[in-house]
């Protein structure tokens, strides 16, 4: 062979090296799908499983929600540390979104209504008087269409015009992938008419392990220097807070307990945290939005975001009622949530970053939950 041959080859020959290595590296985490059960009206639910070797997580197309994740403490032992059910059934009860995709709108919509291009829509009032998490009928209760992804799952869910008063069809695709240390969520979504949406994931989090007691000794951090207060409704009052001097300044690691029953207005109207913290990162780039970390077990969860905002929400409304996975019993302030998002209420805040969606524009927005450990 001439010497140009060689180099051809050679070439060739590290080429399909390359292209070999990067399949093998992309496809490192065993993804499995199994039945999950049926619907009332007979659809199909089905059961994801995500394994990278350290941690497993389950996603259900029922609300596009996690089910489960299993990590290992600081000594290698695994717990499962976010709430759920064992089975479809627990889901359809009356459950508060547990590990779900809340859409179309994430939050709280003052008095179910908003103007858009003029006109005014109506949502279904679900909590006082406003429309939370998407309606009566959101994101979190509909069966979305799964298929299996290099390292994880795609789900889609197709919001047909005027769903819970909502106008444009608007598809949504949430992709789970797990590699490492991270679970990564990439939310997309188009519409055929303006719209505004914002989705988030609701997970419940306990770092000492599902229905393990109260999260008030894990230590919090969050990287924001601004909230959002809101009224009596717990609907946000336009200002833009410092959370220096307040309770809200988790700039520094705080424990979630220390100042959990503060006397403060804010505090008061939320029965705890249950708030949207202002980010401190430039918009769209994904950063560490906060930090968790539970002393005994050494568990470490952190958020990294491209959205604007975290609802810091410590399970306020939990009250023991709910057995889930293992017939643990969920009490109050037995979780957490870091529910990355715009701000609540947006499309009645002009002055809040827009939610709203147009034809022809790609939503696009990235949360990776990052889970590890650190010594005592
Ligand atoms: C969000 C809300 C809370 C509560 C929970 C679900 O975190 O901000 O007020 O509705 O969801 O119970």
């Amino acid at each position: 062979m001439s010497a140009k041959g060689i180099r051809v080859t050679g070439a060739i020959a590290v080429f399909f090296m390359l292209t070999l290595s990067a399949m093998t590296m992309e496809a490192k985490t065993k993804v499995t799908e199994a039945s999950f059960g049926k619907m009332p009206d007979g659809t199909p639910v089905d059961i994801y499983t995500l394994n990278d070797g350290k941690i497993e997580a389950r996603i259900t197309t029922y609300g596009a929600r996690i089910v489960s994740i299993d990590a290992p403490d600081r000594n290698g032992k695994k717990a499962d540390i976010v709430l759920g059910f064992d089975s479809l059934e627990g889901y359809l009860g009356n459950e508060p979104y547990f590990g779900a995709i809340v859409g179309r709108y994430g939050n709280r919509i003052a008095k179910g209504k908003f103007t858009l291009d003029g006109k005014t829509y109506s949502l279904p009032i679900n909590d006082g008087p406003n429309t939370l998490h998407g309606g009566r009928k959101g994101f979190d209760k509909v069966v979305w269409k799964g298929k299996q992804i290099p390292n994880g799952v795609e789900l889609t869910y197709l919001s047909k015009d005027g769903e819970q008063g909502f106008p444009g069809n608007l598809t949504s695709t949430v992709r789970y992938t797990l590699v490492g240390d991270d679970l990564k969520i990439e939310y997309s979504a188009t519409t055929d008419k303006d719209t505004v949406l914002n989705l988030t994931n609701h997970s419940y989090f306990n770092l000492a392990g599902q229905g393990s007691g109260d999260i008030l000794q894990h230590v919090m951090q969050i990287n924001a220097s601004h909230f959002t207060p809101v009224d009596a409704t717990l609907i946000p009052t336009g200002e833009i807070a410092p959370v220096e001097g307040t309770p809200f300044d988790f700039r520094t690691p705080h424990v979630i307990g220390e100042r959990i029953n503060a006397d403060n207005q804010q505090i008061h109207r939320a029965h705890g945290y249950d708030d949207n913290w202002v980010l401190d990162h430039p918009a769209g780039k994904l950063s560490v939005a906060a930090i968790a970390y539970e002393p005994n077990s050494g568990r470490t969860l952190e958020v990294l975001t491209t959205q604007p905002g975290v609802q810091f929400y410590t399970g306020n409304f939990l009250d023991g009622t709910l057995k889930g996975i293992d017939g643990k019993v969920y009490n109050r302030r037995g979780a957490f949530c870091l529910e990355t998002q715009h701000y609540p209420d947006s499309p009645n805040h002009p002055s809040f970053p827009t939610t709203e969606l147009k034809p022809g524009q790609q939503y696009h927005q990235v949360t990776i939950f990052r889970f590890g450990t650190r010594a005592k």
